[in-house]
């Protein structure tokens, strides 16, 4: 299976799949080179030094997740017993557990630790066919913190397998040393994106636009500073309350708008209108024991490009898993099997910007793919909470196997 259009594929047009069958693929130096059937195959005489062969397996795009919280401290299960007494997210927030707990955990953290923490949860991610994902600081609220967690990723992204496109989300919730004083915290997220800038350390900057956390004006005054450093920018936005967060992505030409369970039709359209990713995240409702979700149908009739994420995190969305998040994405959101498999692999590579290297089966792009214990791509969303993956393979070469 591969896409050969780099997309974005929007709304309807996410049922556009090109699927080959009795395929072949051809690496070269870690990227594709050519792509087609095996009569294609022979007819080329094409020469390979080693061949695998699939026996009639599912082979796709390696999956990217667009939207995670790799790099934090400790773990909040704890938790589960205040969620099922009913304890709404935001209230935990409110009285200083939630994000502040894990905020504590990771300043007492040092840097190898966070390192070492991470490295296995993106093992996780490999064995279950991750190839590439987004991962975003915010669990510092504070420079020293922020900038080790950026730094924790970027090494990640040197050293492990998968690569990671870099996201500071410094302003993740107001720290208890500024409580009732969110504008001057901002104002010093604002003095560190330079830094941040300056190292390179990280590619897009978000923000958690949320009722009791930061409100339009400041995400607008916040993400403007860093438009205008250079950054793209994403944003958490209409989450748990229908702030307008989908609007304000809109306005500053956001690369993605993530979330979005409350989002109005209006939203959806001007995210549309303004080729704004919308990045679903069907764990974290099903984890927060939402009743709503994301409205998916109504964006995709609006013409609104989709891509899913696990947005791991230790709070709302503890799982590594995105063949989990693709059959959520069926069962609550009912995107079809075609339209989840566009929203893994091309739509997500928008999402972080990488779509010229990755997200399709193409020549020129990086040898990214998976090869599936499975013979069809509507059986991966269907067989829920197991991993599916035969053979990861990155940059040409095997990365993980299952040996079963
Ligand atoms: O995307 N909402 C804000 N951030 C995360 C949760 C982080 C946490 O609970 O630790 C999210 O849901
Ligand atoms: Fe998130």
């Amino acid at each position: 299976m591969c896409t050969t259009n780099n997309g974005p594929k929007k709304g309807y047009e996410m049922n556009d799949l090109e699927i080959i069958e009795d395929a072949f693929v051809a690496i070269k130096d870690g990227h594709f080179i050519a792509v087609g059937t095996m009569e294609d195959f022979h007819n080329r005489l094409i020469h390979a030094n080693k061949m695998i062969d699939c026996e009639g397996r599912l082979v796709t795009p390696g999956l990217i997740d667009p939207h995670t919280h790799l790099v934090f401290g400790g773990s909040r299960e704890h938790e589960l017993a205040l969620k099922q007494q009913g304890i709404p997210y935001l209230e935990i927030l409110k009285q200083g557990g939630g994000i502040l707990s894990t905020v504590k955990e990771t300043r007492q953290s040092s840097e190898d630790d966070l390192y070492n923490k991470a490295r296995i949860h993106l093992n996780r991610m490999l064995s279950f066919g991750v190839t590439t994902i987004e991962a975003k600081s915010g669990y510092g609220l504070d420079k020293e913190t922020e900038l080790k967690q950026l730094r924790v990723a970027k090494r990640l992204g040197n050293t492990h397998p998968i690569d990671i496109a870099s996201t500071f989300l410094g302003a993740h919730a107001i720290p208890t040393e500024y409580k009732d004083r969110s504008d001057d915290f901002l104002k010093e997220m604002i003095v560190l994106l330079e830094e941040i800038k300056a190292e390179s350390l990280a590619d897009f900057v978000d923000i958690f636009c949320e009722t009791g956390v930061f409100s339009i004006d400041q995400s607008r005054t916040y993400l403007l500073a860093a438009k205008e450093l250079g950054f793209k920018l994403k944003i958490h936005a209409d989450e748990i309350d229908p702030l307008g967060g989908a609007e304000l992505a809109a306005e500053l030409g956001a690369t993605s708008a993530d979330h979005l369970v409350g989002t109005s039709d209006n939203g959806m359209e001007q995210l549309s209108a303004n080729n704004v990713m919308a990045c679903l995240l069907p764990g974290t409702s099903f984890y927060l024991k939402k009743k709503e979700h994301a409205r998916a149908r109504v964006m995709i009739e609006k013409g609104v490009a989709l891509c899913l994420a696990t947005d791991f995190n230790p709070g709302s969305c503890p799982t590594e898993n995105l063949q989990l998040i693709m059959a959520l994405a069926a069962l609550q959101l009912n995107m079809s099997p075609k339209e989840i498999w566009n929203a893994v692999t091309i739509n997500a590579a928008h999402a972080i910007g990488m779509e010229s290297e990755i997200g399709s089966i193409q020549a020129g792009k990086r040898a990214d793919i998976v090869i599936w214990n499975a013979t069809n791509y509507e059986y991966i969303p269907y067989h829920f909470g197991v991993n599916h993956t035969k053979t990861v393979i990155k940059n040409g070469e095997i990365v993980f196997q299952n040996e079963w």
